[in-house]
């Protein structure tokens, strides 16, 4: 799928599929998927030069592997997702999903870009060379994802133009400004200009009827953000490709798996948008998504065609994503096929990952140092975390398990002049500070739904500016929590009565640790757990605070500029 040519690998591969050279490498006597006729047949499948050269009939080969009671299936390929809601640094985040058989990715790096922009993208760009997996990008197309939101950086059609250029991407990024998508907004118009006859990849929460058919003139072909099964039909109707996704905090599986009938599977996949690496780790990637759509009733043979070849075919990835000749030798040797238990994982031929771990090294890919100080704060104080009566008229509230929030008319509790939190009726404050530019911006507010008793959660991961988030009981622990996120260079932390019980550094870019994935994932575990115990009843309180900024999801956020209504 690379625009690259290897002539004499080409030869070798065409002597090795006439019978009259050899292949280097014979999977024999497995069951052999094929996802274009929904079969599963004993065949051998042949390999040279990391290519398939025969399926059934092989003629030479210098090495066969016995695979009689196996599966040979193609590895998975994922159609979107944000690497760096692993908060893993590339390295790692290869570690993480390819032991679970994902071969490909098409990421959307909009955190970084967030952050960094292109120079941010081109360091992601260099973390990725030399991993046995296939990172593709799209261009980001909303940064920042609305006027509402302070990102570090701009990233506008000059720098689309530049990132489409790059062989790696593959088509424009999620079109989160449905507002600016729907009013013709002239910026929002320069970016689909620069992505002219590319790929674009929608992303419409709950927009329907003639709204969304104004948001289709903007050319994109997909979207993954159906929750309700309604919402998706009527999005598929209308020509969307859909995604189905089912990431950490939103999973929209089990609502969606009627869509997938003997009409529509064709312009269906999976994805996982956002997975930390928790998640990644315990439960898995699209390996983990497929086995759920199997318990939840799906054909076996549809569901792995929704994490093959319609991903890569959607992204026109040519040559992956099947079990054919000519197509890259990206496989799973499953030994159960509808538990999705996979034994080992080759890519372009070679065994990379053999029973749930890595069996090749991979290259470290450092970060470049502009990456690693990205904190640029104010002086902060009490005083930073005041609400004025006149600016709580309005509450956030989240609900578990859903990035959409509610909004609530308030008469918010004063005392001395000042809105305050209400532990017993669970109005608590939300702020945003920005943490770029130094500018003291800071945007607070109330919001019900997180529970806590005392003290405050702070996070770096902000979407979509990622600036900091903070939501606490009282002024002085917000204001704690949010100077030690800072001292980390970005990060998590929990503080309860002006003390850190528990934190996650993420230096890089204030938003990806530099860690492990063992080491950052029980890191996560347990900071997510210091909030529980405090008293916060959502499953992720850090999965969801980090969505509390992001203006463009309905219906109510908190930015460095006040509370956001979004429609
Ligand atoms: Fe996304």
């Amino acid at each position: 799928m690379s625009g690259d040519f290897d002539s004499h690998g080409w030869r070798m591969r065409v002597a090795a599929a006439r019978g009259t050279g050899r292949s280097g490498l014979t999977l024999a006597g497995g069951m052999v998927l094929n996802v274009f006729t929904g079969q599963l047949e004993e065949k051998s499948v042949s390999i040279a030069d990391g290519r398939i050269t025969a399926v059934g009939g092989a003629g030479g080969t210098a090495e066969i592997v016995d695979c009689r009671g196996k599966i040979i299936a193609p590895a998975f390929v994922d159609p979107h997702i944000h690497t760096e809601s692993s908060l893993l640094w590339m390295p790692e985040f290869a570690r993480a999903v390819i032991p679970h058989g994902t071969c490909a990715i098409v990421t959307d790096p909009h955190e970084i870009a967030n952050v960094a922009g292109l120079p941010g993208l081109a360091a992601m760009r260099a973390a990725a060379v030399g991993l046995p997996i296939h990172i593709r990008f799209t261009a980001p197309s909303c940064v920042p994802a609305s006027a509402y939101e302070s990102p570090g950086a701009k990233f506008g059609a000059e720098q689309i133009s530049e990132m489409l250029a790059w062989p790696e991407t593959v088509g424009l990024g999620e079109l989160m400004n449905v507002a600016g998508a729907v009013s013709g907004d002239r910026i929002i118009g320069e970016k689909l200009h620069a992505a002219s006859g590319r790929r674009k990849d929608g992303h419409a929460p709950g927009v329907g009827s003639l709204r969304l058919q104004a948001y289709l003139q903007s050319g994109v072909t997909s979207d993954h953000e159906s929750t309700e099964l309604a919402e998706a039909r009527a999005k598929l109707e209308l020509g969307l490709f859909i995604m189905i996704r089912q990431g950490t905090t939103e999973r929209n599986l089990e609502a969606l798996l009627p869509l997938v009938d003997d009409w529509t599977w064709p312009r269906c996949a999976f994805c996982s948008d956002d997975r930390d690496c928790f998640t990644l780790k315990h439960d898995g990637h699209v390996d983990a998504i497929v086995r759920d759509a199997i318990a939840g009733g799906m054909d076996p043979f549809r569901a792995y065609r929704l994490a093959t070849f319609n991903p890569a075919d959607y992204w026109r990835l040519d040559g992956i994503g099947a079990i054919a000749p000519g197509y890259e030798a990206n496989l799973n040797i499953l030994t159960d096929f509808e538990k999705v238990e996979i034994e080992s994982v080759l890519f372009q031929g070679q065994t990379v990952a053999s029973r749930g771990e890595m069996v090749v090294d991979l290259p470290e890919n450092r970060p470049p140092d502009f990456l690693l100080d990205t904190m640029h704060v104010a002086p902060l104080s009490t005083a930073s975390f005041r609400l004025e009566p006149a600016h709580a008229k309005k509450a956030i509230v989240v609900y578990d398990g859903q990035i959409v929030t509610g909004v609530q008319n308030v008469d918010p509790v004063v005392v001395d002049g000042q809105a305050v939190t209400d532990v017993e009726s669970d109005f608590l404050k939300v702020a945003c500070i920005e943490r770029h530019n130094a500018t003291g911006r800071v945007g607070v507010g109330y919001v019900r739904g997180f529970g806590l008793q005392r003290g405050a959660i702070a996070s770096s991961i902000a979407h979509d500016a990622h600036n900091i988030v903070v939501v606490g009981v009282s002024d002085e622990d917000m204001l704690a929590a949010v100077e030690h996120v800072v001292s980390m260079k970005g990060g998590l932390a929990t503080v309860a009565d002006g003390t850190v019980i528990a934190d996650l550094p993420l230096p890089i870019g204030g938003i990806i640790s530099d860690q492990t994935l063992a080491a950052v994932s029980e890191r996560l575990e347990h900071v997510e757990q210091s909030a529980n115990d405090l008293g916060c009843r959502l499953t992720s309180p850090f999965g969801l605070l980090a969505f509390m900024a992001l203006s463009v999801i309905p219906k109510g956020r908190v930015t460095d500029k006040g509370f956001v209504p979004v429609a």
